[in-house]
C-alpha cells in the first residue's frame, strides 16, 4: 500500500529478539535489558502478523535482530514466511557467528539472501569492536553462504576510508560491500559517522574505472558501484550524507510486537495486543491488524531527523529496532 506520501510500502524487517552473542560498540556493548520471554512474539504470532501485512503488500521480509540466530525459532519463522501468499523475499541479517553450523538448514529453508555484519576483518579490530567477537567464525560465514549458493552481502557500518579488506571479499567472488553510515540511534549517538562519500573516493582512487551498478541488488536504499575486475559490487547505505527517506519502503516490528514507521521516531502501533487477544479469531486478528497497521503506515513521518538530534524520539537501542 501507499503511505501518506505516496511511497510504496512493501518491506519489512522483523527484529526477532533484542539478544546478541556480540557487543559492538555503536549498539550494545553493555548488553540489554532482558525481558521475560512472554513479551516476546512467538513464532506462529509473527507469521500470523506476516500474513496480515502481506494482504496490505508487504512482499520482502528481512529477518534480524539482534542476532536472529540465537532464537531457534528462525528456522521454523523463515519456512512459514516464505509460504506465505504474496511474500517475494525472506532474508536474513546476521552478525554470521552462528550460522557456519546452521548453514545446512538456512540452504534447505530457501533463504533469498544473507546479510552479515562484518565491519573488519582486522581479528584485533573486530574483537575491540565487536566485545571480544572471533572475526574467523564471521569470515567462515561468508564463505559458507556462498559455497551454498545464497546471495550474500557484506555490511560494515562505516569506521573508515579505506576498506581494501572487506571490498577483498568482492574480488572472486559476487559478494556486495556494503557501507552504512553511523547512525545517531542509541550507543551510536557518541559517534560520528564518516561520510561514505569519501569511501567512494578511495575505492575511485585505489580502483580507477568504478562507475555507478545501476542493476538492482535487492529493495533497500543502497546504492551501488562496480569495480572494475570485481565480481561483487561496493553498496553505500548513506542514511546521513545522501538522506534517501524519499523513497522509503519499509516499517518494522520489533521483537515485542511494535510496527514502527520509522527508524528516527516511536511511532506506530502495537499488534501484540491484537495477535494476543483472545476473544478473536485468526482471521479477525488478520482484520484488524490490516486495519491497525495500514493507519499506521498513512502517518508514516516523511524523513528521519537525524540532522535535528533534538527531535530523534526514538529511545531504543538499535538491536531493538532491528537496523
Ligand atoms: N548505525 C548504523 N548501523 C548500525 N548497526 C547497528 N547499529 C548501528 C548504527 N548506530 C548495523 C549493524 C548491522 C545492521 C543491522 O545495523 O552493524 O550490520
Ligand atoms: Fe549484535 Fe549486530 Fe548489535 Fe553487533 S550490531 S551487537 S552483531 S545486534
Amino acid at each position: 500500500m501507499k503511505d501518506g506520501f505516496g511511497r510504496e510500502i512493501n518491506y519489512i524487517r522483523i527484529s526477532l529478539t533484542d539478544r546478541c552473542n556480540l557487543r559492538c560498540v555503536y549498539c550494545m556493548p553493555d548488553g540489554v535489558r532482558l525481558v521475560p520471554r512472554e513479551e516476546i512474539l512467538r513464532e506462529d504470532e509473527i507469521a500470523l502478523i506476516v500474513r496480515a501485512l502481506a494482504q496490505l503488500g508487504i512482499c520482502h521480509v528481512k529477518i534480524t535482530g539482534g542476532e536472529p540466530l540465537v532464537r531457534s525459532c528462525c528456522r521454523g519463522l523463515i519456512r512459514q514466511i516464505r509460504g506465505i501468499d504474496g511474500i517475494q523475499t525472506v532474508t536474513l541479517t546476521t552478525n554470521g557467528i552462528l550460522l557456519p553450523e546452521r548453514i545446512d538448514w538456512l540452504k534447505e529453508s530457501g533463504i533469498d539472501g544473507v546479510n552479515i555484519s562484518l565491519d573488519t576483518t582486522d581479528p584485533k579490530r573486530y574483537a575491540q569492536i565487536t566485545g571480544g567477537g572471533d572475526v574467523s567464525k564471521a569470515i567462515d560465514a561468508v564463505h559458507a553462504c556462498v559455497k551454498a549458493g545464497i546471495r550474500t552481502k557484506i555490511n560494515a557500518v562505516t569506521m573508515r576510508t579505506d576498506n581494501e579488506d572487506l571490498l577483498a571479499f568482492a574480488k572472486d567472488e559476487p559478494v556486495d560491500v556494503r557501507f552504512i553510515e553511523m547512525m545517531p540511534i542509541g550507543y551510536g549517538k557518541q559517534f560520528r559517522p564518516v561520510d561514505n562519500r569519501k569511501v567512494l573516493e578511495e575505492i575511485m582512487r585505489v580502483h580507477p574505472g568504478t562507475e555507478p551498478d545501476l542493476s538492482l541488488h535487492g529493495p533497500g536504499p543502497a546504492v551501488y558501484y562496480r569495480i572494475p575486475g570485481y565480481q561483487g559490487s561496493a553498496g553505500f547505505i548513506s542514511a546521513i550524507h545522501g538522506k534517501f527517506c524519499g523513497s522509503c519502503n519499509r516499517i518494522r516490528l520489533t521483537s515485542m510486537g511494535f510496527l514502527k514507521t520509522c527508524l528516527c521516531y516511536d511511532e506506530g502501533t502495537d499488534l501484540r495486543e491484537i495477535v494476543r487477544d483472545p476473544k478473536l479469531s485468526d482471521a479477525d486478528r488478520c482484520g484488524k491488524i490490516r486495519e491497525a497497521a495500514g493507519a499506521a503506515i498513512l502517518h508514516k513521518p516523511a524523513a528521519h531527523c537525524f540532522d535535528e538530534p533534538g527531535e530523534i524520539t526514538e529511545r531504543h537501542l538499535m538491536a531493538s529496532i532491528g537496523g
